[in-house]
């Protein structure tokens, strides 16, 4: 019987209120695909860590000081959503969240965007399933690295410099990784660049993409300069499968490409350490939305299709599709829906519906 220990860091706003129904979901899954006795029967046992902007206050750190060797016992982390207002974004951010992607090596941020059926794309006459992507963020260099420095600080000679870092290792992992996904899909990778500008890093990124596509000759592949593709991908959303971006490209595209799909509130990602050296981490999308946070209001889907992506993670096939079968079902129903997809529904009532429609499957 595998048995799962996951460490859930709920974070701020609506962290919680997501995460909590994401946990509900997933052990309805667990239940609604279990064959009673069999030896295939999944147990998870969820460790709550209070590691937030209250912590923070209360303890002037985010996290103890031997909170990542805590949660490198885990097999996984899911993760809310981390940010307060009172709280500056780059203690807490600096403080858990990126250390993390470093830390655990989770070089791959792998961000699927898809149209469901009975949402409605902000873009024109999209029919459901027409846009169907799936971003390989480069999670752990490019310009995240936290390389430079200040000088003169709040003067008027203030000076600052942040430097990107490119690694021939760094591109070539997240590259690979994105090419084998394309092999399982419809066979195209696109690489986002800027190397007319940035001629340094952004040449390295294009140079290690040839190599890597002459690795699989199998797979169809673009070069796109990052102003270009962000006009593609509401343009003709429809022409990309897989795409590998950088750090920075990738965090900004895919907003993009999660709202072109209808909402961010339905876009959930996976920060994953594919040696498995490390727990991978799942989060949705969206943040801590201090602006809904409390109304019971926030769309739970992206952190219930984030879960799902983790019970894929962990080799828990079946739990993993019923869940995104569910949710689909329930998009495809229209109701009911949170205020986001323009319904009025609260978060417990669309997560109810999708564990119901779980139970149904049995
Ligand atoms: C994301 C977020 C983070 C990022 C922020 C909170 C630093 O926007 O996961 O997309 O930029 O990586
Ligand atoms: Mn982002």
């Amino acid at each position: 019987m595998p048995t799962f220990r996951i460490a859930v860091l709920p974070g701020d706003g609506i962290g919680p209120e997501v995460i909590g129904q994401a946990i509900r979901v997933v052990e309805a899954a667990i239940r609604a695909t279990d064959v009673a006795g069999s030896s295939a029967t999944i147990r998870i046992e969820w460790v709550h860590f209070p590691w937030n902007s209250d912590y923070y206050r209360q303890h002037g750190r985010l996290l103890p000081a031997d909170g990542f060797d805590q949660l490198r016992q885990f097999d996984a982390i899911l993760f809310g959503a981390i940010g307060w207002p009172g709280v500056p974004d780059h203690v807490t951010i600096h403080s858990l969240l990126l250390p993390l992607r470093r830390k655990f090596d989770q070089y791959v941020n792998l961000r699927p965007a898809y149209l469901f059926e009975g949402v409605q794309s902000p873009l024109r006459d999209k029919a459901p399933g027409s846009i169907d992507m799936l971003v390989f963020r480069e999670n752990t260099e490019g310009e995240y690295a936290p390389i430079g420095g200040r000088l003169y600080e709040e003067t008027d000679q203030d000076i600052a410099i942040q430097t990107a870092v490119f690694t021939r290792r760094g591109c070539s992992r997240v590259m690979r990784a994105a090419f084998a996904a394309a092999r399982k899909r419809r066979k195209k990778v696109t690489s986002i660049t800027k190397s007319n500008a940035l001629g340094f890093g952004m040449v390295l990124w294009d140079a290690v993409f040839r190599d890597i596509a002459r690795e699989f000759p199998d797979i169809e592949t673009q070069s796109l300069l990052v102003d270009a593709a962000a006009m593609d991908f509401v343009r003709k959303p429809e022409s990309f499968d897989v795409v590998v971006a950088t750090n920075l490209f990738g965090d900004i595209l895919t907003d993009l490409s999660a709202i072109v799909t209808g909402s961010v509130g339905l876009a959930p990602s996976a920060n994953i350490n594919p040696e498995r050296t490390y727990p991978s981490l799942f989060e949705p999308v969206h943040g801590s939305a201090p602006d809904i946070a409390g109304k019971g209001i926030a769309n739970p889907l992206a952190a219930i299709l984030s879960a799902a992506m983790m019970l894929e993670h962990l080799d828990c096939h079946i739990p993993a599709n019923a869940i995104r079968t569910a949710v689909a079902a329930v998009l495809k129903a229209g109701i009911p829906r949170t205020p986001d997809l323009g319904g009025s529904a609260t978060t417990a009532e669309v997560a109810t519906v999708v564990a119901e429609n779980l139970a149904g499957q049995r």
